[in-house]
């Protein structure tokens, strides 16, 4: 796909991004805590990132669980409740056009455990992290269900075999689901932008480099730098909000003109 622009806009880093991205027939969206942050949902690292001064790494894990099973529910219990009163923002609503509107193919994978892709309209997310409203038996005994608002599952024994229940996001320590790993394994993305994510979460964070590694075009947008900013081929410095909607518009006007002038 050729993007036409401005003279003026050509050298501009969004330009740039986009005329890498538009190249690639299977592009992989991978979006990190920083992809929600616009729609009210805190991170967890920088600013703002710890839970009343406790690291996330001590609330989701098995140890952390086992010592404090109620203040690791509690953490679990607030964010799902901000999640439930967030709305998708922008940045997101935009990815749900590119998946329709561009020419290649997008997969959209992210380790937030959030339903904001979703309800922004955004089929088919791969979430490699879990999902934030399952609770299952903290026993394995298979048993698990998705909890709504309420939390009401949160609050009981497992109904199958009577022991402690526990959140259904994957914790550190965890392998991560092998279903979501084949399907980004199997798109064999020639594309990544990378949004909001800080790459400090193996094995996630190793993705960006091994694409890089093998010649793919990397688009990061992110407020502040990363560890893999200096790697990619384009850093854009902003947020998910201000940033995706001009880059989506970049890649996908072409296609939408294509199709305006195919209906009339
Ligand atoms: N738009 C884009 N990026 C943003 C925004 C924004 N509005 N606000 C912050 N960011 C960036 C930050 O600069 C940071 O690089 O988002 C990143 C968030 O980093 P983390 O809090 O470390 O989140 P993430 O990288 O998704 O963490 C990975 O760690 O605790 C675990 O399981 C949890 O999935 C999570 C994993």
């Amino acid at each position: 796909m050729t993007i036409h622009c401005h003279p003026e806009l050509e050298r501009s880093p969004i330009q740039t991004a986009a005329r890498l991205l538009a190249d690639a027939k299977r592009l992989l969206v991978l979006g990190g805590a920083g992809l929600s942050a616009d729609a009210g949902v805190p991170t967890f690292r920088g600013e703002g990132g710890y839970w009343r001064s406790v690291r996330s790494e001590d609330l989701a894990s098995r140890d952390g669980f086992d010592k404090a099973p109620e203040m690791v529910w509690d953490w679990y219990r607030e964010r799902r409740l901000t999640v439930a009163n967030a709305q998708p923002h922008a940045g997101q609503r935009a990815l749900s056009l590119l998946q329709r509107h561009t020419q290649g193919t997008i997969l959209v994978a992210t380790t937030n455990e959030d339903d904001l892709l979703e309800r922004a309209g955004v089929t088919d997310v791969v979430h490699l992290h879990g999902d934030l409203f399952t609770t299952r038996c903290a026993a394995d005994c298979g048993w698990a269900a998705r909890d709504d608002q309420d939390n009401a599952l949160s609050l009981a024994s497992c109904p199958a075999c009577g022991a402690k229940v526990r959140p259904g996001s994957i914790w550190f320590g965890e392998p991560l689901p092998r279903e979501a790993l084949d399907r980004i394994a199997a798109f064999d993305p020639d594309g990544l932008l990378l949004v909001g994510s800080s790459c400090l979460v193996k094995p996630v964070s190793d993705l960006p480099l091994d694409l890089v590694n093998h010649g793919c075009p990397v688009v990061e947008i992110n407020p502040e730098a990363t560890p893999i900013s200096d790697y990619v081929a384009v850093s854009l410095r902003g947020t998910a909000k201000q940033m995706l909607p001009a880059l989506v518009d970049l890649l996908t006007s072409c296609t939408v003109r294509d199709q305006a002038r195919r209906i009339t």
